[in-house]
């Protein structure tokens, strides 16, 4: 880890801080249909240094914490934590994730050139059940119930805004269901 010296944080940089929004829309499975949510939510990121592996590999990272509620009882209703790396000298990024519904994944990708994107940063990364490099791992019930089988998430950030997509492919209730969720914040 880093001891206090100056790290870059690359692509990652603008994710620091805190950030609020509450335009937040969430399509989830039901036995019977879709429930649509409406949310707010907080997402604090906070820089933790860089870590070296196999003496080879370096990685910028920062790990974050992300509180969901729903709007219709203030609820908390999905809670998320988890890390975002960066490594420079393969130009990718990572995101690890992990929820309480005893499911986590590491997603890996890339990022946009700030120059071409009117300076702001698109980071999108993706996971699959059976992608060879980018995995999803869930318990023996999930597995068997609630299976993702594909992530995807797609973040904006730049100019004191944030504005994510994400997409969760979960076979439940013997069909499979897109899980959509996304939402505009600004920095607190
Ligand atoms: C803002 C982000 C998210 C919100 C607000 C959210 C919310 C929800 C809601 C409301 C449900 C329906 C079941 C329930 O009422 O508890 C659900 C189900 C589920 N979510 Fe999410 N979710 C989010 C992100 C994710 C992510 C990132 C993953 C995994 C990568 C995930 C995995 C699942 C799974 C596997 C289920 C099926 C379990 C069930 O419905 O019984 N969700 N989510």
């Amino acid at each position: 880890m880093g001891d206090g010296e100056y790290i870059d944080y690359g692509p990652l940089t603008d994710l620091i801080g805190v950030w609020a929004g509450d335009k937040g829309v969430d399509i989830a499975p039901e036995p019977d249909g879709i429930e649509n949510n409406s949310y707010f939510e907080t997402i604090t990121f906070m820089p933790i240094g860089d870590v070296t592996n196999a003496e080879e590999q370096t990685l910028a990272a920062i790990h974050y914490r992300q509180i969901v509620q729903r709007k219709s009882n203030d609820k908390v209703f999905h809670d998320e934590t988890g890390y975002w790396m960066w490594d420079e000298k393969e130009e990718i990024i990572m995101h690890s994730l992990t929820i309480p519904r005893a499911v986590s994944v590491l997603a890996g990708g890339s990022y946009s050139d700030k120059k071409s994107t009117d300076d702001r940063v698109i980071l999108e990364v993706s996971a699959g059940i059976d992608d060879e490099n980018w995995k999803i791992i869930q318990s023996p019930f999930m597995q068997k119930n609630a299976n993702t089988v594909k992530f995807h998430h797609r973040i904006t950030v730049g100019h004191g805004r944030l504005s994510y997509t994400e997409t969760t492919d979960v076979e439940i209730y013997g069909k499979r269901f897109e899980h959509t969720d996304q939402n505009e914040l600004l920095r607190q």
